[in-house]
């Protein structure tokens, strides 16, 4: 899934910091976790990796990809729907959990949310989806409230589903990255057929934890690791990802103007997208946080300024830093090349 922000590219900068300057970790914790990149990278080099994040997008993924350990076998389901177990399955997905995605990709499409809303078979026009995909991701998250209502899959097996639905459909979304807006004509993504994907889940043999609660709250844990990444300007993630919440959420919630964002806040605006909050709030978390090692991912232009950082993390211990060059957010296709100045910071916490 694209996600405004995602770290898959300063991974190996990130790893080496901790490799080098806080080796023998075993602990790791990314209380603003996202699409999960950071947590199961390190989930899948050993760690034990606890998460959190504000959004229940984020908390799906957080759930199939750091709780669970190995995708589910979905044995309730798979009897009451007749599946046997075949050799279909690939060597990191079972054949059983293959069979139950098979199941919801070939359902035949039945109009109700998503193409009501955010496909332009109905006045809404809004073309987030073909009125075709809309339709199959309807027909798809309509049956997984059904299994869960009739008691075959429990809240992980549902979490698995919805986070293989979320990324499918993001697959073939008519958009740049994020929900704020669909492109005006078809995209080549969005013409394409909607393929439910199994996650490839890690198996790091430990009990990861996961939240869907404030970074402050989720970063009072002993953990030898703090990973910090959070936003870094007054763009709330709510908002731009306003499509996952609803199909995650399936509360019908009703969604207004071009973009579809629902009338009523699902979500408090973060304190980190408010100039004059995010400075106070990230030292807030700093204080209530025992970990031995911290590491901050920002921008060079965030609504902390670089002074700030290196003062309160001034209070743990030496502050060392390192600037980066990273591909940045565009809301434009054709600005591929869009460049952003960042910086990671680590100390040791006396
Ligand atoms: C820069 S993104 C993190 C991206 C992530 N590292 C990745 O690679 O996928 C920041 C995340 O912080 C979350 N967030 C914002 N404010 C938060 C808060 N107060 N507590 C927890 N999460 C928050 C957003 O929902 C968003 O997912």
């Amino acid at each position: 899934m694209r996600y405004i922000g995602s770290k898959a590219a300063t991974l190996p900068a990130i790893q080496s910091i901790i490799e080098t300057h806080a080796s023998g970790a075993t602990s790791l914790c990314d209380p603003f976790a996202g699409i999960c990149t950071v947590a199961r990278h390190f989930k899948r080099l050993g760690m034990r990796v606890e998460t959190g994040d504000l959004l229940w997008g984020s908390y799906v993924f957080q759930l199939a990809t750091i709780a669970l350990n190995e995708p589910p076998a979905f044995d309730r389901l798979n009897a009451a729907l007749g599946l046997q177990a075949s050799n279909s399955g690939c060597a990191l997905t079972p054949a059983a959990t293959q069979g139950v995605l098979s199941w919801l990709e070939r359902l035949p499409g039945r109009p109700g949310f998503m193409t009501a809303n955010f496909s332009d078979a109905e006045p809404s026009g809004r073309r987030f989806f073909t009125p075709e995909n809309a339709a199959r991701i309807d027909a798809a998250r309509v049956q997984i409230a059904e299994w869960r209502d009739d008691g075959l899959i429990d809240a992980l097996e549902e979490a698995y589903l919805l986070a293989c639905l979320l990324d499918a459909a993001d697959r073939v979304a008519n958009t740049a990255g994020t929900y704020m807006a669909h492109l005006k004509s078809w995209g080549r993504k969005a013409l394409k057929s909607l393929e439910i994907r199994a996650i490839p889940i890690a198996d790091n043999h430990a009990q990861n934890r996961c939240s869907r609660t404030d970074a402050r709250e989720t970063a009072k844990t002993n953990v030898d690791v703090l990973y910090l990444d959070p936003p870094y300007n007054t763009r709330d993630y709510s908002f731009y990802y306003h499509l996952p919440e609803s199909l995650v959420l399936w509360d019908g919630a009703a969604p207004t103007g071009k973009s579809g964002v629902p009338a009523a806040r699902r979500h408090p605006i973060s304190d980190f997208c408010v100039r004059r909050r995010a400075a106070s709030a990230l030292e807030e978390l700093l204080r209530q946080s025992n970990a031995k090692f911290v590491v901050i991912h920002y921008a060079a232009d965030g609504l902390i300024r670089h002074g700030e950082i290196l003062d309160m993390l001034k209070g743990k211990g030496k502050t060392r830093f390192v600037n980066l060059t990273v591909r940045s957010y565009s809301s434009s296709v054709q600005d591929e090349d869009v460049k952003a100045h960042h910086r990671i910071y680590w100390c040791h916490s006396h």
